[in-house]
C-alpha cells in the first residue's frame, strides 16, 4: 500500500519543510499536481518547483499532469527528477506517444481518468502503463468531497488487472479520508492520494498510519501477492 500526500494541500510557503513533515511522518511518494490553468481552471507547479522539491528529498515524486499540452512538459519534469508522470486519458490517441515517450525518460507512465470519462477510453492502454490513476473528484482543486460514483471504475481497473495479468498499481485521487479511504481500497486501490486528509492534520505521522492500516486491512486478500510480485512495476522505478 502506498501513501502519497498530496503537496497541494500543504502550507505552499514553506514547501520543502512540508516535504520533509511528509517523509519524517511515514509517506511513501509525495503526489504533486501540475495545472495548466487550461485543462483545469486552476495554476500549480512547473519544473523548478519539481527540481527544488528534488533536491531537498529523496522520496518517490509522483507528477500528475492536469494539462493540455503534456508533450512540452515531460522531459523537463524528467529532469527535474520526477519518478512518475501522469497524463490523462481525456488527451485522447495522443495518451499512446506520450506513454512511450514516459517510458523512453526511464519512468513510470501514468493514466489518470476523470469521473465523467468512460473507463472504456483507458482500455487500448492498459499494457503500456505502470499505474491507473482513477480521479476521485473532479481535478482542479483540492479539499472537494469524494464522488462515490467513481467506486466502480477502481473495481473495473482491478478486474483488468487480474484478467489481463498485468500489474499496474491502481491509484486513487481526490476526497480520500479515513471515511473515504477503506472504500476505495476494498475496491482495490493500492495507492492512496490525499491532501486535506493528511497535509491539513496536527499530528501527520499519526495520520498516515492510521490512513496505512484501514486501506490495509480493507485491501482485497490478494494485495500481498501483488506487492511481492517480482514482476511488480514499482520496484523496477524505485
Ligand atoms: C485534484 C488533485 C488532487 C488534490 C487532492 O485536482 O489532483 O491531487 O490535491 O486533494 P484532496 O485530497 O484534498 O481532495
Ligand atoms: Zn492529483
Amino acid at each position: 500500500m502506498v501513501i502519497a500526500p498530496s503537496l497541494l494541500a500543504s502550507n505552499l510557503g514553506r514547501i520543502a519543510d512540508e516535504v520533509k513533515r511528509a517523509e519524517k511522518s511515514g509517506a511513501d511518494w509525495i503526489h504533486i499536481d501540475i495545472m495548466d490553468g487550461h485543462f483545469v481552471p486552476n495554476l500549480t507547479f512547473g519544473p523548478d518547483i519539481v527540481k527544488a522539491i528534488r533536491s531537498c528529498t529523496k522520496m518517490f515524486l509522483d507528477v500528475h499532469l492536469m494539462c493540455s499540452k503534456p508533450e512540452i512538459l515531460l522531459e523537463p519534469f524528467a529532469e527535474a527528477g520526477a519518478n512518475c508522470l501522469t497524463v490523462h486519458t481525456e488527451l485522447g490517441a495522443d495518451a499512446e506517444l506520450l506513454l512511450y515517450k514516459i517510458h523512453s525518460l526511464g519512468l513510470m507512465a501514468g493514466l489518470a481518468i476523470n469521473p465523467p470519462t468512460t473507463m472504456s477510453t483507458t482500455e487500448n492502454f492498459l499494457k503500456l502503463i505502470d499505474l491507473l490513476l482513477v480521479m476521485t473528484v473532479n481535478p482542479g482543486y483540492g479539499g472537494q468531497p469524494f464522488v462515490h460514483e467513481t467506486v466502480p471504475k477502481i473495481l473495473q481497473a482491478y478486474k483488468w488487472r487480474e484478467e489481463l495479468n498485468l500489474s499496474y498499481r491502481i491509484e486513487v485521487d481526490g476526497g480520500i479520508n479515513f471515511e473515504t479511504v477503506e472504500e476505495v481500497a476494498k475496491a482495490g486501490a493500492d495507492t492512496i492520494v490525499s491532501g486535506t486528509g493528511l497535509f491539513k492534520q496536527h499530528n501527520m505521522k499519526v495520520a498516515i498510519k492510521k490512513m496505512r492500516k484501514i486501506a490495509v486491512n480493507s485491501a482485497p486478500n490478494n494485495q500481498e501477492k501483488l506487492e511481492n510480485s517480482k514482476k511488480f512495476t514499482f520496484e523496477r522505478f524505485r
